[in-house]
């Protein structure tokens, strides 16, 4: 039977515009719907307005327009404590004079739940991220790791509905970091809780993420799951943002259907598909992945266009082979191999000839 409660909308953003001057927008139009259990993901460059976002979501700033809903309440109407919401920020924000135990026990207390159930939520909250033996210690007294797993576990420790996380890995070294991904992704989807997660780093995004919010200049360019993001971007600043591109400019020199031809700046002709551009002569920005580009022309369709190029360098990666080659006047068109056992290595100097199935070539707004 389906579950027609996590169907419905639990967080909305319906036409949220934010301005702290009343001048300049710094979200200009943010539509966005979220299901309750989902862990949405807002990534985006540093100014694009995603700790905004979350700050009205969480009742500490207003927006100028709009309306943001929490389980179809306009958020405006639900006092800071009913809301329910738990938050975890990137510099932990423990209070230095309290035990780890004591923490914890402060979000229950506000909310005036009595010592014996404290007691019990607060171990049971240091057990998920299995800190139970540190309940004693200062945050002082402990790494940036476990004081970022009490920080998580004190905004678990009320059994918030909805939990806003804010670059809350960026301190922590790599190693740690891919650790708390795993952890709290499995917490999250474990306690059922409905997570918005804020990070700069796009690999965090596409691991951890049901869906990711690509911000940019103040809205929302592209919002899809990890794998409709890396591979159908709908515009040219999703293509860049996300993962590694090779980039071409050109015009479109025309249309058929759900391909397109595209004369490249050097003049060379190649297969397109077309995204968000509509008409002939429009001036484009063609974006291929590394890993989508054939250099065995067995396996192009016959009829497809093919570039001219030549090796420029090859690096070996254990995995996968990198390869720079030079196409149609850029210098920095890299092709990416996997080390099979029939696989060529190519050599600097070699000219070859490339090409790719004109679906993974997208022709996007220059
Ligand atoms: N309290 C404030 N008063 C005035 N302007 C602010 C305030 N907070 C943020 N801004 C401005 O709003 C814009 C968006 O800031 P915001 O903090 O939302 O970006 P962000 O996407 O979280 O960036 P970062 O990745 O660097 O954390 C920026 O231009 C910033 O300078
Ligand atoms: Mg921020």
């Amino acid at each position: 039977m389906a579950d027609t409660a996590t169907d419905q909308a639990f967080v909305e953003f319906e036409r949220v515009q934010k301005s702290y001057d009343g001048e300049n927008l710094v979200v200009k139009d943010l539509n966005l719907s979220m299901p309750k259990g989902e862990f949405l993901t807002m990534l985006g460059p540093s100014g694009s307005g995603k700790t905004t976002c979350l700050m009205m979501l969480a009742g500490f700033e207003t927006a100028t327009h709009g309306d943001i809903r929490l389980g179809g309440v306009s958020i405006n109407n639900i006092p800071p404590h009913k809301r329910g919401i738990g938050m975890v920020f990137q510099n932990y924000a423990l209070f230095p004079h309290m035990t780890v135990a004591e923490n914890l026990s402060f979000p229950l207390e506000v909310r005036k739940i009595g010592k014996s159930e404290r007691e019990e939520k607060v171990m049971r909250a240091l057990g998920m991220v299995q800190m139970q033996d540190f309940a004693g210690r200062r945050p002082a007294q402990l790494s940036g790791g476990q004081q970022q797993r009490i920080a998580l576990s004190r905004a678990l420790v009320f059994e918030p509905e909805l939990v806003l996380m804010d670059e809350p890995l960026g301190a922590l070294d790599k190693q740690l970091r891919e650790t708390l991904q795993f952890e709290i992704t499995n917490l999250a989807h474990e306690l059922g809780i409905t997570t918005v997660y804020v990070t700069h780093d796009q690999t965090e995004a596409l691991t951890m993420s049901d869906r990711v919010a690509v911000f940019d200049d103040g809205r929302i360019q592209q919002l899809a799951p990890p794998d409709t993001l890396y591979e159908e971007p709908q515009n040219s600043f999703v293509a860049q943002f996300i993962g590694e591109n090779n980039t071409l400019m050109g015009v479109v020199e025309q249309i058929k259907g759900d391909t397109c031809e595209v004369k490249l700046d050097d003049g060379s002709i190649i297969d397109a598909k077309p995204i968000n551009v509509t008409e002939t002569g429009q001036r484009t920005r063609v974006s291929i992945r590394p890993e989508r580009v054939e250099i065995d022309k067995g396996r192009l369709n016959p009829d497809a266009h093919t570039l001219k190029a030549e090796v420029l360098e090859f690096i070996y990666m254990g995995d996968i082979f990198r390869t720079r080659l030079r196409v149609a006047g850029s210098d920095d068109f890299v092709i990416k191999t996997r080390n099979a056992p029939d696989q060529i290595r190519l050599k600097p100097g070699a000219k070859i000839d490339i090409g790719w199935m004109p679906h993974d070539c997208r022709a996007l707004d220059a």
